[in-house]
């Protein structure tokens, strides 16, 4: 069968890497978070000193850049995607509200985004592969084959980031995460460099009543629709 690329857009808290996950498990495609690699990149900045009070040092992290390298692989006992940082598993580091705070400064630079474009390029040459993120099917991967924009309102969002972090064990405050929400929507959207917005060719859901297991009857059905006009 032909392997496609499946570009996976949306705004934060969509629950784009649970459908992206599980429709990657659902058809033996890789799966892979871009949001995870934004999220690696901040924590490299918050571990190195190289931004205080919300401003990064883009001279420093300019010099840096080449040098982090993101990669995923699968967690020997959940089989769910682990995020690596330079060889370091940073999955649960990349999550807290320290890295969610900071990351949409981070990935509005435009010398950020270059060096993980081109890492996400790299993951998809093979195709076969589902990823998520913002600018997916827009700029990384513009002739991805199936094109999905998720959106919710931004309550539910933050219900469902709240929902996370209890789940976690970690503490969590729903005005706070709502806030963080609509800011990153706002900067995710004005940012100069690659705004989040639908692509022409992408197809809307919105997920805000659907139940996980309707959203991956649908997003299967549309693989298979598909690959099958490809
Ligand atoms: O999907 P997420 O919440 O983990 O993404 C973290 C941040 O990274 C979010 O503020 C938007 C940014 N991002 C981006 O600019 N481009 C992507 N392809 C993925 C995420």
């Amino acid at each position: 069968m032909k392997k496609i690329i499946i570009a996976i857009d949306g705004f934060s808290s969509c629950g784009k890497s649970t459908m992206a996950k599980s429709l990657a498990r659902n058809i033996g495609y890789l799966y892979f978070d871009s949001g995870a690699m934004y999220r690696a990149v901040s924590l490299y900045c918050l571990q190195n000193g190289l931004i205080e009070n919300n401003e990064v040092n883009e001279e420093a992290l300019r010099l840096a850049i080449d040098d982090i390298c993101i990669s995923f692989e699968a967690d020997p006992v959940t089989k769910n995607s682990i995020t690596l940082l330079n060889g370091v598993n940073v999955e649960k580091e990349i999550r807290s509200l320290q890295v969610s705070r900071i990351v949409s400064i981070v990935a509005a630079l435009d010398f950020v985004r270059t060096a993980m474009i081109e890492q996400q390029r790299q993951m998809g040459k093979s195709k076969g592969i589902v990823m998520d993120g913002r600018d997916i099917g827009t700029t990384v991967f513009p002739d991805a084959e199936l094109k999905i924009f998720v959106t919710a309102s931004a309550q539910v969002r933050a219900q469902r980031r709240y929902d996370e972090i209890i789940a976690r064990g970690d503490k969590a405050n729903y005005e706070e995460i709502l806030e963080n929400v609509r800011q990153r929507d706002h900067i995710d959207q004005t940012r100069e460099v690659s705004p989040l917005r639908q692509a022409h060719d992408a197809i809307l859901l919105d997920n805000s009543n659907m139940t996980l297991q309707e959203q991956e009857e649908w997003l299967v059905n549309l693989f298979h629709k598909t690959v099958a006009a490809c």
